[in-house]
């Protein structure tokens, strides 16, 4: 970015994009990387960051939120630590994918775009992951998990809850 124009990420995220944005012949080729990463920094593509990248990338801001819809990893809205990503597309839907999808409900006591009130968990009903022959498939931030039944939800949920609490403790 030009110097003296205030960045709204942190030092090391930004001297990060200004390597990114030189490696590539054609600038808006870093742009799934660049959502990604800010993703991970601010939460989630806030108008802000949406501004921002498309700015270093000298793109529209239509531009880049009309590329960061089609990813269903990416969102504008801030979400829980762990946000889980429901499957319902055909193959995930003809292996019991609502089945799983209602177990999560009635684990985390929220719906599909709900957050839980200690920030933790969102949840969120999806189009297809790529993971069609292992459906019903779940993706938890950037881990795919597979071949999911109703059973196994406890689990899961479980195993980030302890993630979350070791992670506290350190
Ligand atoms: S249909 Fe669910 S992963 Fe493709």
């Amino acid at each position: 970015m030009k110097p003296g124009v205030a960045s709204i990420f942190s030092p090391t995220l930004a001297a990060r994009f200004d390597v990114l944005v030189e490696k590539y012949p054609v600038k808006r080729s870093a742009l799934i990387p660049m959502l990604l990463y800010a993703q991970d920094e601010a939460g989630y593509l806030s108008e802000a960051v949406i501004a921002e990248i498309a700015r270093r990338l000298s793109l529209t801001e239509l531009e880049v939120r009309n590329v960061a819809s089609y990813y269903s990893m990416l969102r504008f809205k801030p979400a829980g630590r762990y946000n889980i990503q429901v499957c319902t597309n055909i193959c995930c839907m003809l292996k019991g994918a609502y089945d799983v999808l209602d177990r999560f409900r009635e684990e985390l006591h929220i719906d599909p775009n709900g957050t839980t009130p200690d920030g933790l968990f969102s949840l969120e009903e999806v189009e297809c992951i790529g993971a069609c022959c292992w459906g019903p498939a779940i993706q938890v931030n950037y881990d795919f998990h597979d071949e999911i039944k109703p059973d196994h939800v406890p689990g899961i949920v479980g195993g980030y809850r302890g993630k979350a609490q070791a992670e506290g403790k350190k």
